[in-house]
């Protein structure tokens, strides 16, 4: 009997990762769980476990991806924990209206939503790489937003300026085009690598702005269960062909010029190797 395949997705306790993992085990998926509040994910370990049809394993794994040191040690653990990972969920993701700097002196924007999840897939490298010798079909899908368009990078990545909206849509411009890269990269050896706009999703997301203002934007939002289908279909759907595209609404749509940029492309995926260095390696 074929395995059941493995999906690790992060920042299931809301929004749109919450519904990514509830579709997911419907289908059947062993799931690994990440994120940082450790009661949340325990009950939804066990909810998810309810709906799965074939007594599927659901882990969970704790992290707080403002911690690159953390982020580092625990992808490492994944990428040891498990012989096969066919599919991975980059979902963390959050905006902040106001700057915040984490213990590396890193924009905290800049560090939950761009850098923990690159150093997140570069420790799964490794195993997911073997996985797909053996299916030919691994998939990596990164949320990002159609708010990259108002994205800009610059370097030295590290000195990026901090603008309340800019700031959000530059780490989902950086979201699209290591997805690009990495798709690249792995064109030869059936790694599927995929970015994903979820549509404009009435989630969590939404915390900072002021309470009536959430309210009244809110019913103009899809749900979390309209906002999960194109991530789900881009990480489940049965003979995924696309690799290095942008999702918006089930179908891939062209992205900003600047996510075309391959030279900016090739830089910011060097200038972050060069960056994150001291949590990139693999040897320990
Ligand atoms: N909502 C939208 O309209 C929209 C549009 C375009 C793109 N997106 C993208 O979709 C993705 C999911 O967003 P969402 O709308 O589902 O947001 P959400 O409801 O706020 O969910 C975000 C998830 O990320 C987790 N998270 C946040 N900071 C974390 C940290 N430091 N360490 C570990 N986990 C952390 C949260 O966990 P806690 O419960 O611990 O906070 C939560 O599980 C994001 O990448 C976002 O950029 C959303």
């Amino acid at each position: 009997m074929p395995r059941q395949k493995r999906a690790i997705i992060t920042g299931v306790t809301s929004g749109l990762g919450l519904e990514v993992s509830k579709s997911l085990a419907k289908l059947g998926y062993d799931l690994v769980l990440v994120g940082r509040n450790e009661a949340k994910l325990r009950e939804i370990a066990a909810e998810l476990e309810a709906l799965s049809p074939n007594k599927a394993t659901i882990d969970y794994f704790l992290c707080d991806f403002e911690q690159l040191d953390q982020m580092a040690a625990v992808s490492k653990l994944i990428g040891k924990a498990y012989r096969e990972i066919d599919v991975v969920i980059n979902n963390v993701g959050i905006w902040e209206t106001k700057q915040r700097l984490n213990e590396n002196g890193f924009d905290m924007t800049w560090t939950v939503n761009y850098f923990s999840p690159f150093v997140f897939t570069h420790q799964l490298l490794p195993t997911l790489r073997l996985t797909a010798q053996e299916t030919q079909d691994v998939r990596i899908v990164n949320l990002t937003s159609d708010a990259h368009r108002f994205g800009k990078i610059t370097f030295p990545l590290e000195k990026q300026p901090f603008h309340f909206f800019r700031t959000y849509g530059s780490t989902k411009l950086a979201n699209l085009l290591h997805a690009k890269y990495l798709a690249s990269l792995f064109a030869e050896e059936n790694i599927r690598v995929n970015a994903v706009h979820p549509g404009v999703v009435a989630t969590e997301f939404w915390r900072t702005l002021p309470n009536p203002v959430i309210k009244t934007i809110k019913l103009l939002m899809i749900s979390p269960e309209e906002g999960a289908k194109t991530v789900l279909s881009v990480a489940a759907a049965p003979n995924l062909t696309a690799s290095g595209q942008y999702f918006e609404r089930m179908k891939s749509v062209v992205p900003s010029e600047l996510a075309r940029d391959t030279t900016l492309m090739n830089t910011l995926y060097r200038e972050t190797t060069v960056l994150l260095a001291e949590f990139l390696q693999t040897t320990t």
